[in-house]
């Protein structure tokens, strides 16, 4: 396909005529500020115009968010707006690819992270969770974060790679770690756009790729063992999935296809899903009523034992608490849609090479469609149903989030075994203000909590 053509400003909704370099720094260090200055100045579409990324057109009238989601494919490019994760996570990233190819490898990666065969993965859940509340302080403030990021990591990590807990896993983790935590920085963005990151990729002078190397090495060595039956599987896991599937032409996949799909899913997975947890857990804190009636809740399903995976499809107000959680706080407050032509919506035509943005953060603000937008409610999502264009803090259309099931699933595994174990409250005055961690948001306190033992089950 032909490159596509610099859009032509005057065609654009408008937004803040500042420089574009200014609404980079703004747009990097404090995006929900900016987002509400400019939905309050300008409406329900406005365009950023980023130094070095672009413009960004935030759409947040939610007829127009369906419109796009259900837009033509060829037309709207995710994988293209992603581009800049290619360094990382590979060219054959389900992120970073569109059209046949990315279908191809969604297809893949989608049976492991749904249905009964991610249920599969509720032992580790459980077990890592169990293990994380006991080194939790009594009594004392501390943030949740920290201890979200080692549950999920190691989650994925056993999940994705089979691993038992012992040695190997624990430098794995040590590894990811290393590497995830250089993408951390609240200004990740700004440095990106200053330093283009391809240009970088595989320098053994920049720590980011040096560690990616050596985690690189491991992967591979880990592929090429498990291909040869070399090494001890503790459970289901997705690179057995991945080793054994067949593209449509019957052709298994090759390791750098495997070795992105594990990176994609290891990267994506981990970070958000910790964020996420941080921010319901602090939600959920902040609540005395609804730390009650989650209490109520699990009595009443468990009958007083440990929380098992039969019982979470009846822990209905845990799951109205974390989507409630997740409308009020989404780590990606947008997604991105790159027009490859021009595309038509909402009495507008944009030209190619325009990011459409469907902002999840300033919809799910619509007091026509969440009274008292900014309450925590969790009855909100007992009382009705919400359309994919209305609640999407995982995306949605062809892009939706790929492990949504296995993110909504671990929340609740993490969540209701936390709560059989330990009754939080919030610190005094505890607030909690968004701010960046790389390109995704979560609460700049770590999630403070205090927490109180209830009983041992186990
Ligand atoms: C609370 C946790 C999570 C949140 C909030 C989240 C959010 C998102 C969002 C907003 C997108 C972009 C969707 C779009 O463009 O429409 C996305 C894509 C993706 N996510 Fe997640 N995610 C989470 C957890 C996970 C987990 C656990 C995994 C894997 C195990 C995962 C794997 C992916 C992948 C592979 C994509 C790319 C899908 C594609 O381009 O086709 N995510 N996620």
């Amino acid at each position: 396909m032909a490159p596509p053509t610099p859009a032509s400003s005057s065609t654009l909704p408008p937004g803040p005529s500042y420089p574009a370099w200014w609404q980079l720094v703004r747009f990097a260090g404090d995006p929900l500020v900016l987002l509400d200055e400019c939905h309050r100045r300008y409406g329900d579409k406005f365009t950023l115009r980023i130094a070095g990324n672009g413009r960004f057109v935030m759409l947040s009238n939610p007829q127009v968010v369906r419109e796009v989601f259900q837009g033509d494919p060829d037309v709207l490019h995710s994988g293209e707006a992603n581009s800049l994760f290619t360094a990382t996570v590979g060219r054959h990233s389900v992120l970073v690819l569109d059209g046949a190819p990315h279908m191809r490898q969604r297809r893949v990666l989608v049976p492991p992270l749904k249905g009964e065969r991610m249920r599969l993965f509720f032992d580790a859940m459980r077990l890592e969770t169990l293990e994380t509340v006991r080194a939790w302080p009594i009594g004392t403030p501390f943030p949740t974060l920290p201890s979200m990021r080692r549950v999920t990591l190691r989650v994925i990590l056993r999940s994705g790679l089979g691993l038992a807990t012992g040695p190997e896993l624990d430098r794995f983790e040590r590894k990811m770690e290393t590497f995830l935590s250089n993408g951390r920085q609240r200004y990740a963005l700004v440095l990106m756009t200053i330093v283009p990151i391809e240009r970088l990729t595989g320098s053994r002078w920049v720590p980011l790729f040096r560690q990616l190397r050596d985690l690189d090495d491991d992967l591979f060595a880990f592929i090429a063992a498990r291909r040869k039956g070399q090494h001890t599987v503790a459970g289901p896991n997705v690179l057995d999935d991945l080793l054994g599937a067949q593209h449509e032409d019957g052709t298994p996949l090759g390791d750098r296809e495997v070795r992105d799909a594990l990176i994609t899913i290891l990267i994506a997975g981990h970070e958000t899903t910790a964020l996420a947890l941080s921010w319901a857990l602090a939600d959920i804190a902040q609540h005395p009523e609804v730390v009650n009636r989650l209490g109520e809740e699990l009595a009443q399903v468990t009958g007083g034992g440990p929380p098992s995976a039969e019982h979470l499809p009846a822990l209905e107000y845990l799951d109205g608490a974390i989507r409630e959680s997740l409308r009020l706080h989404p780590v990606a407050p947008f997604v991105v849609r790159k027009t490859m032509q021009p595309f038509s919506v909402d009495d507008r035509e944009y030209p190619a090479g325009v990011v459409l943005c469907p902002c999840s953060y300033l919809v799910h603000q619509r007091e026509e469609l969440y009274p008292a937008p900014g309450r925590f409610r969790p009855e909100r999502f007992l009382e009705r149903k919400f359309g994919p264009h209305e609640w999407f803090p995982f995306g949605g259309g062809n892009r939706i989030c790929l492990g949504m099931p296995f993110a909504l699933y671990e929340m609740k595994v993490l969540i209701a075994t936390l709560l059989s174990q330990v009754r939080p409250t919030r610190p005094a005055g505890a607030c909690s203000h968004a701010r960046r961690y790389g390109i995704v948001l979560g609460p700049d306190d770590g999630g403070r909590i205090i927490v109180q033992p209830l009983r041992s089950h186990d």
